[in-house]
């Protein structure tokens, strides 16, 4: 049993199991002066401090009390990073110095740079270091406030080699105590060798690679890159119906360079559209009324040097449901700290510290369909807890570059 007491702000998230949007994304439930009780890695109780050792369960406890003090600590539930390409051999600096050099990340794309540079590296590395690597990085992740993470292969881009990321992935998560889930990113960029002919790769997609990953029960969801340059939306439909057919569920990138049209890849219902940079604005009520959501990650933005961010306001307005994630990744984002994304998400896009916070939780969930269990606190839900250094929720939003978070405890470690 799990005992966390004395804690200055709980932010609970409780709510209804929609997806939170407009109003509802500003609403955090705060108990202030709170404590939790959980037990087999579930939350029994959450409540004020002077009510828990009334609780019955309390009483009747049986096991090993483990009671961690949280006097002048804020606690969530702990942080889900729904977008993360956690498989990756090496960091891209050739691309980070074109483009200080004034390059631009498609530019560099298409002189040979870009996603296809990272392959090679993948292809040539044995599934333990790999692994190895991922587990390195979850960690990092775990010791930020992340307990939730969505990790997508997409550098090896071959049959075998995207098998192996997932592979990878699987070994990374059994040696963690958090949640990850896995995605199949093998239409991330068409590789070198079927540049001439994409559509067989796309094929191959289909026919070979997504057949085999859902066979061994490697993946949850299919991701496609669909932008000018990788996958069209054409391919994207044909991509997501492969899916759907194996029984797995999708997702995809849209809109980080260009827009395109929602309708008929929503058709699929999609879990999440990540990046929406661009969009229509005429397509937003469509998302809003689905329950697709728009992952936002800026630190993509913040590290590509756009000096643009996606119009977070309009979409939150419009009544779409936001999450926020890292898109940990070796070409765009290599940060793990979702604190840094959700300053990114306060001072660049205006969210609030309120909704920052909300699409970090609770939406994130939604965008792995993980809301029954992630997310929020609330009885039966799984004990994960970020525990923060910091008396007020708004501080999570406040320090930057840093990291405030002093504990992250996972449902496997509550017994
Ligand atoms: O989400 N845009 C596509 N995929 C990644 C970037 C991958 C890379 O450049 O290595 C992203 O930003
Ligand atoms: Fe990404």
């Amino acid at each position: 049993m799990l005992l966390l007491t004395n804690i200055s702000q709980l932010v609970t998230l409780r709510g209804d199991s929609s997806v939170r949007r407009g109003a509802a994304m500003r609403d955090l439930a705060v108990i202030r002066d709170a404590a939790v009780l959980c037990a087999g890695g579930q939350i029994v109780v959450a409540c004020k401090q002077r009510e828990i050792l009334r609780h019955p369960f309390f009483q009747r406890r049986k096991r090993k009390l483990n009671e961690i003090d949280c006097s002048g600590k804020t606690v969530t539930p702990g942080l889900v990073d729904s977008h993360t390409h956690l498989i990756f051999a090496e960091p891209r600096l050739i691309d980070f110095e074109k483009r200080i050099s004034g390059a631009t990340y498609e530019q560099i794309a298409v002189a040979g740079g870009g996603i296809r540079s990272s392959v090679s590296a993948v292809r040539a590395a044995s599934t333990k270091s790999l692994a190895d690597k991922a587990l390195a990085a979850l960690k990092k992740m775990q010791a930020c406030g992340t307990t939730t993470v969505e990790a997508k292969s997409g550098y090896g881009l071959s049959v075998e080699s995207e098998i192996r990321s997932l592979q990878a992935i699987r070994s990374a998560a059994k040696r963690w105590p958090g949640t990850v889930v896995p995605t199949l990113l093998g239409a991330h960029v068409v590789p070198a060798e079927w540049k001439q002919k994409p559509q067989e790769y796309v094929r191959q997609i289909c026919e070979e690679m997504i057949p085999q990953v859902a066979q061994k029960r490697l993946a949850t969801f299919v991701d496609v890159f669909c932008e000018r340059g990788a996958f069209s939306p054409a391919d994207t439909e044909r991509i997501f119906a492969a899916a759907i057919k194996h029984g797995l569920a999708t997702r995809a990138h849209i809109g980080q360079f260009s827009p395109c049209a929602l309708k008929p890849l929503l058709a699929n219902a999609p879990a999440s559209f990540d990046h929406m940079d661009c969009f229509h604005e005429k397509d937003l009520p469509l998302l809003a009324g689905s329950n697709t959501i728009a992952t936002l990650v800026p630190g993509a933005n913040y590290f590509l040097g756009q000096g643009k961010y996606p119009d977070a306001r309009k979409l939150i307005d419009s009544g779409v449901g936001v999450a926020l994630a890292t898109d940990f990744n070796p070409g765009t984002s290599p940060i793990w700290n979702m604190q840094f994304v959700l300053s990114l998400a306060c001072t660049q896009m205006k969210m609030s510290p309120e909704e920052a916070i909300t699409a970090a939780t609770i939406n994130g969930a939604h965008a792995l369909g993980l809301a029954k269990r992630k997310g929020s606190i609330e009885s039966g839900k799984d004990a994960d807890f970020a525990i923060f250094s910091v008396g007020d929720y708004r501080e999570l939003c406040y320090w930057f570059g840093g990291n405030v978070c002093k504990l992250a405890i996972t449902a496997t470690e509550v017994d």
